[in-house]
């Protein structure tokens, strides 16, 4: 029933697709707040009779969600990486969905319609998949884990992108957050952009803080260009941007814990490395529940749009 229901809708959304074009940073928005244990995937290839369809696990999911990342964001720039698939009669792309209201349409990314392809192997003929195959294009090897080896840390700042980060410290900013460990801290970190300067709150835009409380630290980062969100834990991510929570030491220090593609929090204890545990080693769901001592004053939580922001 639902299969049905999904089909059918898939079939009028490849009819809408037909002026989409290629895989964008919306898209990848989208896939990114997909969330279900087993999503679907429909493949755009018959004009007449259904499309073939059938279920992924979770972890294929979040293989693909990163793939998509890595391979839009390359090289820190909003250029597609992957080399554009041409559309033609018969293969118009795939789509991914949670529920008939929730679907994201892959094409022009041929990484990740490799991927796609590899999931339906079982229930596609030889014919469709050599079809596909031929018209996905290349797939572009080096992908980012290779290149972070190449990155230049020195040449910053190096800028996340304006969609949710994905927790991989590795391939976070070119790497730079390891490279480069001892001169980010958790602002650098939670705003996702590389400094080497140990950014303070303020500083960029003019002003630094003065104050370790939240007001002051908080209007100090709103002046930088973070958007004051409240105290309500986020459920889903922001539409453009991510999701950074302020914490202080009172009267000592401050701290920032980022929220991740995963949905779970990640943070930089000042030079020290990456991690998406707390204290007690437990991952984060809820930035004002976990434990972060000495940070134990939870102040709010801000929208973080890292090509908006001013960060020193
Ligand atoms: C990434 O940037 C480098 C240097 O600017 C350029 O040579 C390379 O072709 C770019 N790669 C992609 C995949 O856009
Ligand atoms: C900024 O300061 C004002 C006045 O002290 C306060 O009302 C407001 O909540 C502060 N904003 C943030 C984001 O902390
Ligand atoms: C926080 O951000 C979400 C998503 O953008 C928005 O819906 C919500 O209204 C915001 N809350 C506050 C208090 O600004």
């Amino acid at each position: 029933m639902m299969l049905e229901r999904l089909l059918l809708f898939g079939f009028l959304f490849y009819l809408l697709s037909i002026t989409n074009c290629q895989f964008n940073k919306d898209d990848l928005t989208k896939l990114q707040a997909l969330e279900c244990n087993e999503p679907f995937v429909t493949l755009h290839v018959f004009s007449g009779a259904p499309n073939p369809a059938w279920q992924i696990n979770i972890k294929q999911l979040v293989k693909i969600k990163k793939i998509a990342h890595q391979s839009l964001y390359q090289n820190n720039s909003d250029t597609l990486y992957s080399k554009s698939t041409t559309r033609i009669m018969g293969y118009h792309g795939f789509t991914v969905s949670c529920s008939s209201n929730k679907l994201v349409f892959v094409h022009g990314l041929s990484t990740v319609e490799h991927l796609l392809l590899l999931s339906g192997r079982r229930y596609l003929s030889e014919s469709v998949i050599g079809h596909v195959k031929e018209h996905i294009g290349e797939i572009m090897t080096d992908i980012t884990p290779m290149k972070s080896n190449h990155a230049d840390c020195n040449q910053v700042p190096i800028v996340g992108p304006d969609t949710v980060p994905v927790y991989d410290p590795k391939s976070d900013d070119q790497g730079c957050f390891i490279k480069k460990q001892s001169d980010n801290n958790c602002y650098a970190y939670g705003t996702d952009i590389v400094t080497n300067t140990f950014p303070q709150p303020g500083r960029g835009s003019g002003r630094k803080w003065s104050l370790n409380t939240c007001l002051d630290m908080g209007n100090a980062s709103v002046r930088d260009g973070l958007i004051y969100n409240g105290t309500k834990l986020p459920q889903v991510p922001p539409s453009v941007g991510h999701f950074a929570a302020l914490l202080i030491w009172p009267d000592t220090n401050f701290h920032w814990i980022r929220m991740d593609a995963n949905g779970y929090w990640s943070h930089k204890p000042g030079g020290t490395p990456v991690r998406n545990e707390d204290n007690r080693g437990l991952p984060i769901t809820d930035p004002s529940k976990s434990d972060f001592s000495p940070w134990t004053q939870f102040c709010a939580y801000f929208i973080a749009q890292p090509s908006k922001l001013r960060i020193q």
